[in-house]
């Protein structure tokens, strides 16, 4: 059958409700036109982000009453070190409350003045980590990575040479490598696996530790397994293991391919590190066997884990994005190919060519998904990257929206859906008018900058 279903069955479900396009106007004008001011339940289709927003299974609810609340040496602490170490195999995992709380712990040992750390594209905390300790982070993945039409398998993929050029450069500034699978950043892109042993290499041929961001872990061995030769017949959980038998340690945000609504853990091979980084853990997250999370949290990750890595779901969430894709391409709706893991991104300052980009036609787009159809995507363009320190301001390299995909969240039909509201806005596109920035902070203006139509 071509059919790819969804590969589960709803016990329990959470209403949607409904609201008019007359509602949604004057909500998101109340909003100043900022889809982070909306209230979630005003929303019907939420794809702001793909973080945290996933359902949990019966097994994972069913875990969580099994969660021992034990100050210090709880099981569940060693039943998800377990479920880590089976796909991850480092020697200490250190379990954080989220994603970010690894970086900063791994970046108060790494970071400080004078330090540079390249990646394919650091993800903006682990930038933001970076650089508040005083480093600066690099983003070097490949050139087809910066092209939304490029057909290229790996589009993730890191720059091998300008990496070899880079640490020969920076010599000693250099304390790791890392490299983010999949590349959030850059589309959710993959990376191969020749990729990463290649990174890997040159790291341990520079004498650099490697570490890998793992937040799409197993989506990244899916498009393995489909797109890179010699790995349609293996197993996830092995190309997983390869993957990461190849670094000196991780950060996980658990929030994504951990099917965690909370989460995220440091692993690391060297006793040393791990020593500086538990006691970083004490003062700011917790004691070592719960980091920043409940008993019943590290539960819920331990099964996450073991479910993450079936093929039938993992199928149908790239399957997902593949449907999309096909569709939005067919309406000549302009998106980043090929289908990335976790969101569709679409290429705003092409669709809407009549909106010059600090004019924001990212907002544009994304603000008229949700008046005509109670959509909520993310602009990841000039209104999130185009504001500089010195108060001036020039257009982002792109100017797109990103529709992230809840996990195991949302039905074919809301995808059904969300295509005829783009059949619909094709008819209208150009009448949409670009936005003007009426009220912003010095720092991460998106979150809670007000706009107003031009
Ligand atoms: N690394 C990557 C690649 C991410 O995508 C994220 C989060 C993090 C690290 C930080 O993890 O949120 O648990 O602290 N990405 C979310 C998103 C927020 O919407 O893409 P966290």
């Amino acid at each position: 059958m071509k059919t790819v279903i969804e590969p589960f069955r709803i016990k329990s479900v959470e209403p949607i409700r409904m609201t008019t396009q007359e509602e949604r106007r004057e909500l998101i004008r109340a909003a100043k036109f900022n889809l982070f001011g909306l209230h979630s339940d005003d929303v019907l289709i939420d794809l702001l982000t793909d973080s945290g927003t996933g359902a949990m299974s019966v097994g994972q609810w069913a875990a969580m009453m099994r969660g021992d609340e034990s100050y210090a040496g709880s099981p569940s602490f060693y039943r998800f070190e377990a479920a880590v170490k089976n796909l991850m195999p480092f020697r200490h995992v250190i379990p954080t409350h989220q994603g970010r709380a690894a970086e900063a712990i791994l970046f108060s040992i790494f970071g400080g003045a004078g330090r540079n750390i390249p990646s394919n594209t650091h993800f903006d905390t682990t930038r933001g980590n970076i650089e508040a300790s005083g480093a600066e982070a690099y983003d070097l993945v490949i050139d087809e990575g910066l092209d939304p039409q490029s057909p290229y398998p790996f589009k993730g993929n890191m720059n091998l040479e300008r990496l070899e050029v880079f640490l020969v450069e920076h010599g000693d500034s250099v304390p790791c490598v890392m490299l983010t699978i999949t590349n959030n950043a850059g589309g959710g892109q993959p990376v191969s696996l020749e990729n990463i042993r290649a990174t890997a290499a040159l790291a341990r041929r520079h004498d650099k530790p490697f570490f890998i961001d793992g937040c799409r872990f197993a989506e990244n061995a899916w498009f393995i397994k489909q797109r890179e030769p010699d790995q349609a017949n293996r197993s996830i959980p092995d190309i997983v293991r390869d993957c990461f038998a190849e670094a000196d340690g991780m950060t996980m945000s658990a929030k994504k391919d951990a099917f965690g609504n909370i989460g995220g853990w440091l692993a690391l091979n060297d006793d040393g590190l791990a020593e500086q980084a538990r006691s970083h853990l004490l003062r700011t997250e917790g004691f070592p066997t719960y980091g920043g999370l409940a008993g019943r949290d590290l539960e819920a990750l331990a099964q996450g884990l073991a479910e993450i890595v079936d093929e039938d779901y993992l199928r149908y969430r790239i399957q997902t994005n593949t449907y999309i894709i096909d569709r939005l391409d067919a309406l000549d709706v302009p998106v980043v190919k090929p289908a990335g893991g976790h969101a569709v991104f679409i290429d705003a300052r092409k669709w809407l060519g009549h909106i010059p980009p600090l004019a924001y036609p990212g907002q544009a787009l994304a603000v008229a998904l949700y008046e005509l159809g109670g959509i909520r995507g993310c602009e990841i363009g000039t209104v999130m990257f185009g504001a500089h320190p010195d108060g001036s301001e020039s257009p982002a390299a792109m100017d797109l929206v990103r529709l992230a995909f809840p996990r195991r969240t949302y039905t074919q039909s809301h995808a059904d859906y969300l295509i005829e509201v783009f059949a619909e806005l094709a008819k209208r596109k150009d009448s949409l008018t670009g936005y003007r920035i009426t009220e912003q902070p010095r720092l991460l203006r998106h979150f809670t900058c007000a706009f107003e139509p031009l």
